[in-house]
């Protein structure tokens, strides 16, 4: 699951977890976030309907996505032309409330995320192999500010292959890799069989879905 294979998926429209209207475990929980303007990272961000929705509520909202194709489709939804601006290793668009950072998430520094108050991920974690799920669980725990909010959902499904993306992550590896944050709790676990690929559930049928909140 390197980067080239994310640059492919992009170059070639094949976002299968792109979600047009955005993602309803946000819209019911948002209200766990600090309230606006307070700023929400969306690591991983894709050209995500989440960043504009979090921005018409009154958020700010730094994305960071390694794909041009993904930030520059998300502006264009937007109706936007975002301002550019190289900032080191990263390409930095910005348009009202939203900027977003092209680039390796792995290249994210606490000095991008100093004024980050709350976290959205989705899609972001279960989209990594296992060795690359420490590593990037470590990164956000190192770069990100002692008090942030996380939202985080993941899946898991029984049986059947575990080639993802997306992966199915089991929560105990979720409660390992968060180890001693200040607190982690489920707040919701539900069935999500009918939005997953069929050969996803192949000799498993069932999927299932857990939203997090993470105080780190
Ligand atoms: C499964 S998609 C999810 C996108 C978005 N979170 C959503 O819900 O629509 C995973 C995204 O992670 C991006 N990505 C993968 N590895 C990355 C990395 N190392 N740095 C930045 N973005 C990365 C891919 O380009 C892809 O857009």
């Amino acid at each position: 699951m390197n980067n080239a294979f994310w640059r492919e998926a992009w170059r070639n429209n094949r976002t299968p977890w792109h979600q047009r209207e955005g993602d309803s475990d946000l819209h019911r929980f948002v209200d766990k976030f600090p309230p606006p303007p307070a700023l929400v990272f969306v690591p991983m961000c894709g050209k995500s309907y989440d960043l504009i929705w979090l921005a018409q509520r009154g958020y700010s909202v730094l994305g960071v996505d390694l794909a041009p194709e993904a930030l520059q489709g998300l502006y264009a939804e937007m109706n936007h032309t975002p301002v550019q601006q190289q900032d080191g290793p990263f390409v930095r668009y910005h348009a009202g409330d939203i900027t977003t950072l092209e680039g390796d998430m792995f290249a994210v520094g606490s000095e991008h995320l100093e004024h980050v108050n709350a976290v959205f991920d989705r899609a972001a974690l279960i989209a990594l192999p296992p060795e690359m799920r420490q590593r990037y669980v470590t990164h956000l725990r190192k770069t990100l500010p002692v008090g942030t909010v996380i939202l985080l959902i993941s899946l898991d499904y029984h049986g059947g292959h575990d080639e993802g993306p997306p992966f199915s992550v089991a929560h105990s590896e979720i409660e390992r890799l968060y180890h001693g944050v200040a607190s982690i709790e489920q707040i919701d676990h539900y069935e999500c069989s009918d939005r997953v690929s069929p050969a996803m559930l192949e000799g498993s049928r069932r999927a299932f879905n857990t939203v997090w909140l993470i105080h780190l």
